[in-house]
């Protein structure tokens, strides 16, 4: 079984692909780190995201660095939303994740392009989102939670910009398959999306 698991960042996609792949007994690929280490190479090389060559080059990144947990910063999502916009930087991490997909048993990818792109024949696409309010809030809070002076005007921002760009780019642009089912989060606590996550794939696979 393979599921699909598409949606903007702090939809809470993660979370929930984390505790299917748990359920089912699935590996689980989080896509989006495959970006980020490529935007985190990319500056660490004095590169510029919005490069191709730039970009292109910074594909080359070592495994070792997709354990960094620098990776999860808000300014590495940035960079990985600028290196992404690039077909040459998705075509080289397509194969990666096909074979992850593919491989005997199943598994659960989550990302941008999951449903539409890397794995369209998935048995279950789930498209999990929330409203803006919502997500910079979560963001908000667990930003806080690690001690980081943020404010909430700003990091409404950047999920609005980082939005913008990953639903406007040319090439596998962030949107829901047709067959994929939307998810709503917004008035969802972790527990109660996990739970509903779990139901909605039992019933659907
Ligand atoms: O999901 P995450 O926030 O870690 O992704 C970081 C960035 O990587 C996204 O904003 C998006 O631009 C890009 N990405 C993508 N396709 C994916 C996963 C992530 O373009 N499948």
């Amino acid at each position: 079984m393979i599921i699909a698991v598409d949606g903007p960042t702090a939809s809470g996609k993660g979370t929930i692909a984390k505790a299917l792949a748990a359920h089912f007994g699935l590996p689980h690929l989080d896509t989006g780190l495959l970006y980020r280490a490529v935007g985190y190479q990319c500056a660490q090389d004095g590169g510029e995201p919005n490069s191709l060559a730039d970009a292109l080059a910074a594909c080359a990144f070592p495994d070792s660095l997709l354990d960094d947990p620098e990776l999860r910063s808000e300014a590495v999502g940035a960079l990985a939303s600028k290196v992404s916009v690039h077909p040459a930087v998705r075509k080289s991490l397509y194969e990666r994740q096909r074979a992850f997909a593919e491989q005997d048993g199943g598994a659960v990818l989550d990302g941008r392009d999951i449903g539409t792109v890397i794995a369209p024949e998935a048995d279950v696409k789930l498209f999990v989102t929330a409203s803006v309010a919502a997500r910079a809030q979560r963001r908000f809070a667990e930003m806080r939670s690690q001690g980081r002076a943020v404010t909430l005007e700003d990091i409404t921002a950047d999920i609005a910009q980082r939005d913008a760009r990953d639903m406007n780019r040319a090439d596998a642009p962030l949107k829901p398959a047709a067959d994929a089912l939307i998810f709503d989060t917004t008035n969802f606590g972790k527990d109660e999306a996990i739970e509903a996550a779990i139901e909605a794939v039992t019933s659907a696979a």
